[in-house]
């Protein structure tokens, strides 16, 4: 069911807007209003109503221009990036840069007010309500063949936990390779799709979901513990300026990993890591090990010691067995 973005607009201000004048404002009946606001709360966005004095939304709430968060980017960052899109809605920004990655050479950026079938990792949904938070993703060609972007993934995490420190939240962590975790909870997540020959080169679209300001009736839907940044901050972030940074951090570490690889951002991954010296389980689609985590390799494989025995892995999903 499609959202009526000019209603969204509208109430995005937070104030009372009566049937009557949204109905003049958007050309309709009051009645076709009626249907349109509740199709923005099927899409996750609360609308209060109340009798006599009309629709409003809990908060204010800002929309995602391209202009606006073009202009967060530097020049070096603007020169690098030859394309932006802002979608209303999308199945997925990262499937929509991966349909149209062989007709557009360059680097491409995307972003889209909702998702309506958000890919996580290990095949899992992202939850992407509408209007509230981030989902991003950037098409970027590297020279190097898939075999030496390993480490990519962890590059990726500390460029977005980057971002969120310089915004002001204290305490972030990074589970390997990239969640991004404040107080145990998830604050956000990446995912990277890699395609190329076996000797390169090849195209990573790298998608980034952080949650802004989770609808409490959409976060009850999350399978595993939640945060969004308007807790963590106390205040509500500006959506474009936050995109804008990302999409800035993301393009700068892209370039930065393609001329030096992991190297340069081990220091910081090593920093924001929340595992090492835990014992884990990793899984994998066909095993699982257990062990205790002794940090990173220089390719960003990580170190598990393995009853007493050091072991490298690659991938696979990460749950802490126990606090030690
Ligand atoms: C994870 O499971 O931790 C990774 C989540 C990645 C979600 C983002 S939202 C933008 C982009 N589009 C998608 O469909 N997924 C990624």
């Amino acid at each position: 069911m499609p959202y009526n973005r000019q209603l969204l607009a509208l109430l995005a201000d937070g104030g009372f807007h009566s049937g009557a004048a949204l109905a003049h404002t958007l050309g309709v009946s009051r009645s076709a209003v009626w249907k349109a606001v509740h199709a923005l709360s099927a899409h996750g966005v609360e609308v209060y109503a109340v009798p006599g004095r009309g629709y409003r939304l809990p908060a204010p709430l800002e929309l995602l221009h391209g202009d606006t968060i073009l202009a967060q980017l530097s020049p070096r960052a603007r020169r690098m990036l030859d394309g932006l899109e802002v979608h209303d809605e999308l199945d997925s920004t990262s499937q929509h840069l991966l349909r149209n990655a062989a007709a557009w050479p360059g680097v491409h950026a995307c972003l889209a007010e909702r998702q309506t079938a958000g890919r996580g990792r290990r095949g899992r949904a992202w939850l992407s309500p509408l209007g509230h938070n981030i989902y991003l993703s950037v098409l970027w060609r590297f020279e190097q063949s898939p075999a030496s972007l390993g480490g990519l993934s962890l590059a990726a995490g500390v460029a977005v936990a980057q971002v969120l420190r310089a915004l002001g939240v204290q305490g972030l962590g990074l589970k390997w390779p990239n969640d991004v975790v404040w107080q145990g909870r998830k604050l956000a997540g990446i995912l990277l799709d890699l395609n190329g020959e076996a000797s390169g080169p090849c195209s990573v679209v790298t998608g980034v979901g952080l949650n802004v300001m989770m609808p409490q009736t959409q976060g009850a839907l999350i399978d595993q513990p939640w945060t969004d940044l308007n807790t963590i901050l106390g205040a509500p972030v500006l959506r474009n300026r936050c995109a804008g940074r990302l999409l800035e951090r993301l393009i700068v570490t892209f370039d930065e990993y393609a001329r030096n690889g992991l190297a340069p951002f081990l220091e910081p991954w090593r920093a924001f890591d929340t595992l090492t010296g835990k014992t884990v389980r990793l899984q994998w689609p066909q095993g699982s090990a257990t062990g205790r985590v002794q940090g990173v390799r220089e390719d960003g494989a990580l170190r598990l010691s393995v009853n007493g025995v050091m072991r490298y892995y690659n991938y696979g999903e990460v749950s802490v067995r126990e606090a030690s």
